[in-house]
């Protein structure tokens, strides 16, 4: 059967294929820590699963507008705004199922065939995987390792553009990253945003982990002056009120690119299920006691799960204010327990210990010159006795 060739383009989250080596060790009757995976294993507010029952009891079962119902775009709009300082109404906002959905509809609506994005890399797989299904250039931009975390190499992003072979129309940014945890400093964000303006280019800013932060607090690319305009802002139901499975996001942004996204809804799903909808205005609207105990629980084990790493020779750490990621470097601790490749890193730990992670080969194609290795630990699918079981044995096997 021959496919058509475009589908040689499509990458994917091959970090699918550590869940299936983990269910594989389990199935042999292994004890598994599923550090690989960012999903939550909390429930869904309550509030907001009795508003999508209430929803469905009403009759809120059949299609609704493609851009999603008016409550929640208002909603988002008033709360999406607010959060950043800006002014947005529903006409800014098209709702989706889920976040992730907003990546390809932005490429579509931004980018013609042959132009180039620039996108984070290490970064979420699913932008390289976009730009090059659309038939873009995939201009990957990298980070270097600081004291605290991880900063944007911004000579590498200039030369970036202007290596490029064609047109640059957009580039990705992800603060409150996936899968590093770091941020833009002030001065990082002004960078981003003064090269956006030079080279015009519109922005996505996957704003996913935006509220998912433990202290301090989280600025907008978009409210930086003269991007208000350029900006779609990726929103999701997803992390804050651990609705992974729900699929609800939305897509913040200037109208004409709402109103084009709102056509690839039409044509793509007609629209985001009706009920689930409901729910979100609940969500926006209702009670914020159920996020709130979601994040403290995530600081927990965020405490729990570095506070064990810190204890192994040869990792160096991050602690990151936001997401649910550590990003360690393990060059050294491979090094000492004889590795040089990370994924038979990663195999042996499974093995050995049980614990399951990505590997930084899981989020874009890694570029010329790495040198170091690095691995990911997502925490926000393990309780915080398992997070200190699983990684109390990483640590014995690793300082052995
Ligand atoms: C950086 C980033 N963006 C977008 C998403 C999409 O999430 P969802 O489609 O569940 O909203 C994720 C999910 O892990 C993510 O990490």
């Amino acid at each position: 059967m021959a496919l058509a060739e475009r589908l040689s383009n499509l990458g994917t989250e091959t970090a699918f294929a550590v869940s299936l080596a983990a269910a594989d060790w389990a199935a042999k009757g292994n004890r598994v820590y599923p550090f690989h995976l960012g999903d939550i294993n909390l429930a869904t507010p309550a509030n907001i699963a009795v508003a999508m029952n209430r929803a469905i009891a009403d009759g809120k079962t059949g299609y609704c507008a493609a851009a999603g119902i008016a409550p929640l775009r208002e909603a988002l709009a008033h709360d999406v705004g607010t959060r950043r300082g800006l002014s947005y109404s529903a006409a800014n906002v098209v709702v989706q199922p889920g976040g992730k959905p907003v990546i390809g509809k932005f490429i579509q609506t931004v980018m013609n065939p042959g132009e180039g994005v620039l996108y984070p890399n290490p970064g979420y797989p699913i932008y390289e995987s976009m730009i090059e299904y659309y038939g873009g250039q995939s201009l990957a931009y990298r980070y270097v390792q600081t004291a605290t975390g991880f900063a944007i190499d911004l000579d590498h992003l200039r030369s970036q553009i202007t290596s490029a072979s064609g047109r640059v129309t957009a580039i990705i940014y992800n603060n409150l990253q996936n899968p590093l945890g770091c941020e833009s400093s002030a001065e990082e964000m002004q960078a981003i945003a003064d090269i956006a303006i030079e080279h015009d280019l519109m922005v996505l800013a996957d704003e996913a982990y935006f509220e998912m932060r433990y202290s301090g607090e989280s600025t907008s690319i978009a409210s930086l002056p003269g991007m208000f305009d350029r900006t779609v802002i990726l929103y999701t139901f997803s992390k804050k009120f651990a609705m992974t499975g729900w699929r609800l996001g939305a897509a913040v942004g200037p109208v004409a690119i709402a109103e084009s996204i709102t056509k690839l809804n039409t044509n793509d799903e007609s629209c985001t299920t009706h009920f689930v909808q409901s729910a979100g205005v609940e969500g926006i609207t209702g009670s914020q006691e159920g996020p709130l105990a979601i994040l403290a629980e995530l600081q927990r084990r965020r405490d729990a799960a570095w506070s064990e790493l810190a204890q192994i020779d040869g990792l160096v750490c991050p602690k990151p204010e936001s997401t649910f990621y550590l990003f360690p470097q393990v060059t050294d601790l491979m090094a000492r327990l004889g590795y040089d490749e990370v994924g038979a890193f990663a195999t042996a730990a499974l093995h050995n210990t049980g614990v399951s992670f990505c590997t930084r080969k899981h989020f874009g194609r890694p570029q010329p010159g790495e040198q170091d290795h690095f691995v990911r630990f997502a925490y926000s699918g393990l309780s915080v006795d398992d997070i200190h079981e699983g990684l109390a044995g990483l640590r014995t096997w690793a300082n052995s």
